[in-house]
């Protein structure tokens, strides 16, 4: 696909990971939440496969303490490489988890002040870039992947994108919520055009039911506004609010993901992401079935 030329690609995404995960404690006491496996990968790693599929090539990781687990995910591990090779095992399974050198970078944020603020923490490398945002436990099942599908729509539109997802009613008051314009010709209806956000807005007040969800595209002039940005919802400092301020002076767009989204910061979607892989994976999808179907006396 050509790109206009006054629009700069997407080469740098922030996976912000300092959080606490305290939803899973005391699982995530000493291992970090993004390193908890869907069957045999982490968490980490399907935002990172997502990310490499949109053509993103600068990995930043806001880290905090303890979250050391995940930067070693993606290291050179050469005893185990030597000791498989000698044994004459297949080094195929950890392809995935290797980087070209220099393509990853770790800021930490030393206090988890909230989302916006662990993206502020990373501007010195985002500098006068765009910029993607993963949140890894919001694992995006789909092909063309979620961030690719963002990208693609990115490179003839330009400015901020976010992915949304329609929710019932009554859950949007846990959530960033969109207030949607237009939806632009030419993207079979999967783009809108954002008026406004909001963060966990009451089910009274929000301008609607589409949620964001984990993925963002920005463009490097919200650090600005994240630097001076107060606390909003839940005393943190937050991403949507700096985001809001976006809008009206630059273009805002929200891209309806063609996949399936899995919440595995909740013990539920994170059982029910397990179980939804498994069922699509030719090695385990027939023996996971009959295990189901045994646990629920079918
Ligand atoms: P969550 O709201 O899911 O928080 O953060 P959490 O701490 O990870 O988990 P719980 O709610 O205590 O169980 C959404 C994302 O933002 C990151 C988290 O690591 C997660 O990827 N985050 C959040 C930060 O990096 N820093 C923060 O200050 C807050």
């Amino acid at each position: 696909m050509t790109i206009s030329s006054s629009i700069k690609p997407v080469r740098k995404a922030v996976f912000p990971v300092a959080g606490l995960g305290t939803r899973f404690l005391p699982a995530t006491k000493a291992i970090p939440k993004e390193m908890l496996p869907i069957i045999d990968r982490p968490l980490i790693q399907y935002a990172v496969d997502e990310a490499r599929e949109a053509g993103i090539e600068q990995l930043i990781f806001v880290t905090g303490r303890g979250k050391t687990a995940i930067v070693e995910h993606f290291d050179t591990a050469f005893e185990l490489e030597a000791t498989m090779t000698g044994r004459g095992k297949s080094l195929t399974a950890l392809e995935p988890s290797r980087i070209q050198p220099g393509n990853l970078v770790t800021v930490r944020q030393q206090v988890p002040l909230g989302l916006g603020h662990a993206i502020w923490c990373a501007r010195a490398i985002i500098g006068n870039d765009p910029f993607a945002i993963f949140l890894p436990d919001e694992l995006m099942i789909g092909t063309p992947g979620c961030m690719k599908q963002m990208v693609d729509a990115y490179n003839q539109v330009g400015g901020n994108f976010v992915s949304v997802l329609e929710v019932p009613r009554d859950e949007v008051s846990s959530y960033g919520v969109i207030a949607p314009g237009a939806r632009p010709e030419g993207f079979d209806g999967t783009l809108t055009e954002v008026k406004g956000l909001v963060e966990k807005p009451k089910k009274e007040e929000a301008p609607s039911n589409l949620i964001v969800s984990g993925r963002y595209i920005l463009q490097p002039e919200v650090i600005d506004i994240l630097t001076t940005q107060e606390k909003g919802a839940g005393g943190e400092i937050q991403l949507t609010d700096a985001m809001a301020k976006l809008i009206g002076n630059q273009p805002f767009h929200a891209v309806t993901f063609g996949g399936k989204r899995y919440d595995c910061g909740s013990k539920t979607g994170f059982v029910e992401a397990t179980l939804a892989l498994a069922l699509e994976r030719p090695d385990m999808a027939d023996e996971v079935r009959a295990v189901a179907k045994r646990l629920l006396g079918l």
